[in-house]
């Protein structure tokens, strides 16, 4: 049988051991709380903060594309938009394709009204190999000055450029030289199919009225002989060989010249 006092001292130890316990108990649930960051029911913890993690990138991401997709969508309708643009240049590429195929489709053909110069005969007189040059008329020769004038065209109405007008004719008194080139000469149609060449008025021969003999070449391409006859000359009307399409249109040019005008239309 224990004594009071050894009773007492009993159950102070069972009560130190039970504070002990509990202290014990205490200090661990306090370090599981303040060292968890070390252990591994932190890792077990963080988890659930990595998972809690995605979720507001989750946002972040699906505001990302958001605006992601915004500005691309407001891009690409742009970009979309610059080849819409680029369309444009096509539209102005149309045009240019429209002003280049003018010169060759539209006026031309639709303006043209020409007839084919009618082919003549070339006659005895004619000498290959005349001078280049833009007036037959020497000093000291007799005749009224005129000067030939007209342009070079197709039958399409295009202008020649480079025409060959070919011209050889017989003198005030009617007479062809046959020695040399004396009133035979060339002149090169300019880009515009313009040709001239300063002559004067021919004179009658027998058998024919007052005419003008021309060769017209087209570069590369075919020669056309024909003559070029004067209004209001009697024997007109009595020369075989005359044709009314080939009369010449006079007006007055300066100092006193005559303009004989008339356009050479060639098939091509
Ligand atoms: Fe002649």
């Amino acid at each position: 049988m224990l004594g009071a006092k050894e009773s007492f001292v009993i159950k102070s130890i069972e009560f130190r051991k039970l504070g002990t316990a509990l202290a014990a108990f205490a200090f661990i649930a306090a370090g599981c709380s303040a060292g968890g960051a070390n252990t591994a029911p932190v890792a077990t913890t963080l988890p659930t903060v990595t998972t809690a993690a995605p979720t507001p990138v989750a946002p972040a991401a699906t505001t990302v594309p958001a605006a992601m997709a915004a500005p691309t969508a407001t891009t690409v309708p742009a970009a979309m938009a610059a080849p819409t643009a680029t369309a444009v240049p096509a539209a102005t590429a149309t045009k240019a394709a429209t002003v280049a195929l003018a010169p060759t489709l539209a006026p031309t053909p639709t303006a043209c009204s020409v007839t084919l110069t009618p082919a003549q005969t070339e006659g005895p007189y004619y000498l290959a190999g005349a001078p280049m040059k833009a007036s037959l008329v020497e000093a000291g020769m007799a005749g009224t000055r005129v000067i030939l004038t007209g342009r070079v065209l197709t039958n399409q109405c295009v202008p020649v450029a480079g025409a060959i007008v070919d011209v050889w004719q017989a003198d005030d008194a009617g007479v062809y030289d046959l020695k040399g080139f004396r009133l035979r000469g060339k002149v090169t149609a300019d880009a515009q199919g313009n040709y001239a060449i300063e002559t004067i008025l021919p004179g009658l021969y027998p058998g024919r009225t007052r005419h003008i003999h021309v060769k017209v070449t087209i570069p590369g391409g075919p020669t056309l002989t024909s003559q070029v006859y004067f209004p209001n000359e009697g024997a007109n009307r009595t020369d075989g060989i005359f044709d009314a399409a080939m009369l010449a249109k006079m007006s007055d040019g300066a100092g006193g010249v005559k303009m004989a005008t008339i356009d050479f239309v060639l098939k091509k």
